[in-house]
């Protein structure tokens, strides 16, 4: 598929470089990208004014920026009055600047705003299908913008995420706080300090089990909104594959230095029947015709399987129709030794040839211990300071760098070609599922900056710079 692109995109160099007059300059400079937000940084944004749009999930975006010095939520923005109130409330209460206050004019309010000029970061947390949109019109605007997870859902939104970060130079992250889990960053540090030796494969997941939430209530009070899972299971009802892919891929990427150094090449990817939500739907709803007769595209369990080009595998497996305890597998393999989530078990060989021959707890604790990365260090700082919540402390930890990044101007921890690398695979995971698990190409975003592209390091902050009470 990328090849296909890339093809045309030569070829329309020279089409499109004579063309610029009559259409202006996202043609030229769409052939022009050349991965050039690998390294991207602003300049640093001393006070930092966030936008936050979808106050739901958004609400954990707030209280992580309502703890975080050097910036404030300078506006709200949601159609539901209750959860604006909410927030209101909340904020007033954590005596907290009073935000501007968007989306009671309506489905499309979000655009006022997203050309607010008193707001230098959009925070997306809406619906699905508002994802893209919101973004694409955030950065046209002059705003970094930053999404929930997935970001986007096709291929062709990825590009146009990737080309608009480019072309505007505006950040476009996506928010996958598992990236910041305390396992996870553990992993990282293990295999970034080699203690895993080379790594050759990583398991990852979404195994949740989302059969029986609140799929056909609306939300009293929204006034158009509803409660996330009935847009969910509206998507699962038309979609197959792997439509909630970047819990568990995204880690593991940061573990292999996916688009630093290697890059993903292609897939497979086969659904397994879909047996759990009809299930349910007959069982539990039987009074309600549309749950009751529900066909869902969505198999109960979806398993993809990534090659890298530096020949290195991932399998990435999606279930949210069957009873199964809260996973994401956090499984990385390496020469030496693994590490492997749900729960966490370590065990890495003493001696070339030793062999890991069993799971011992002590030793994973103190294995765990030794080896917290630093991020969780300086958190364990700040949590004797003030609660740090949220997911076990991962979402306050990606709001602490996200911000300081912004506040410092430095790159960030995840940039657009992350968000599209990892989000393309709700399209190609549905694409090869459709045909008996057909292997498809996997586009390169960066378009050969992976090459170069420097690796993340060890990320941390430094409190210092941060002003945080004492
Ligand atoms: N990273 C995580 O751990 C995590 C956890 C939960 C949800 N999520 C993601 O967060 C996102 C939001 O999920 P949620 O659970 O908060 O959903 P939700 O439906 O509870 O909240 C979405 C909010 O957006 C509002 N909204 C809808 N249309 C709008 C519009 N046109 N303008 C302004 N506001 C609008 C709704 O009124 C609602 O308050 C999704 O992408 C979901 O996948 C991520």
């Amino acid at each position: 598929m990328q090849q296909n692109r890339r093809d045309f995109l030569k070829g329309a160099f020279w089409m499109g470089a004579a063309a610029v007059a009559a259409h202006g300059m996202a043609d030229a400079v769409r052939v022009a990208g050349t991965g050039k937000m690998t390294t991207y940084h602003d300049k640093p944004i001393r006070n930092l004014r966030v936008g936050v749009v979808g106050l739901g999930r958004g609400q954990a975006g707030i209280s992580g920026f309502t703890l975080v010095p050097g910036g404030y939520i300078a506006a709200i923005c949601d159609i539901n009055a209750a959860r604006r109130n909410r927030t209101l409330k909340y904020l007033a209460d954590k005596k907290a600047p009073t935000p501007k206050v968007y989306g009671d004019k309506g489905p499309e309010d979000w655009k006022r705003m997203c050309e607010d000029p008193e707001v230098d970061l959009i925070y997306n947390s809406t619906p699905w299908q508002l994802h893209v949109p919101i973004a694409l019109y955030a950065m046209e605007h002059g705003k970094h913008v930053v999404t929930e997870v997935p970001s986007a859902f096709t291929v062709e939104e990825c590009w146009k995420l990737v080309e608009t970060s480019e072309r505007t130079q505006r950040h476009c992250m996506q928010l996958e706080n598992c990236c910041y889990g305390e396992t996870e960053m553990l992993a990282y540090n293990l295999v970034h300090l080699g203690l895993l030796g080379e790594i050759s494969h990583g398991e990852g997941a979404y195994l949740h089990d989302l059969r029986t939430a609140n799929y056909d209530k609306w939300d009293e009070d929204a006034g158009g909104g509803g409660y996330w899972d009935y847009w969910r299971l509206r998507h699962n009802v038309v979609h197959g594959g792997n439509q909630y892919p970047t819990h568990g891929l995204g880690p593991i990427c940061m573990d292999m230095d996916i688009n630093r150094g290697d890059r993903f090449d292609y897939l497979v990817s086969v659904d397994s029947k879909q047996f759990g939500f009809e299930e349910v739907g007959k069982g539990l709803h039987a009074d309600d015709p549309w749950r009751s007769g529900l066909k869902v595209k969505m198999g109960d369990m979806n398993t993809s399987i990534i090659k890298t080009v530096l020949g290195r595998t991932i399998m990435v497996q999606h279930n949210v129709g069957t009873a199964h305890p809260y996973s994401r597998l956090n499984l990385i393999q390496g020469t030496r030794g693994v590490l492997q989530d749900y729960p966490l078990r370590i065990a890495i060989e003493e001696s070339l040839g030793k062999g890991a021959h069993g799971f011992d707890e002590k030793k994973t604790q103190e294995i765990r211990q030794k080896y917290k990365h630093p991020l969780w260090k300086t958190r364990d700082e700040i949590a004797k300071r003030m609660p740090v919540t949220g997911h076990g402390g991962m979402d306050f930890l990606m709001v602490l760098r996200l911000s300081y990044c912004l506040q410092n101007g430095l790159p960030l921890d995840m940039n657009v070609y992350d968000l599209a690398s990892w989000c393309c695979l709700c399209e190609l995971t549905e694409k090869s599922a459709d045909n008996r698990g057909r292997s498809m190409d996997i586009p390169d975003f960066t378009r050969g900056a992976w090459k170069t592209a420097p690796k993340l390091g060890l990320v941390d902050v430094d409190l210092a710079k941060m002003n945080f009470p004492a």
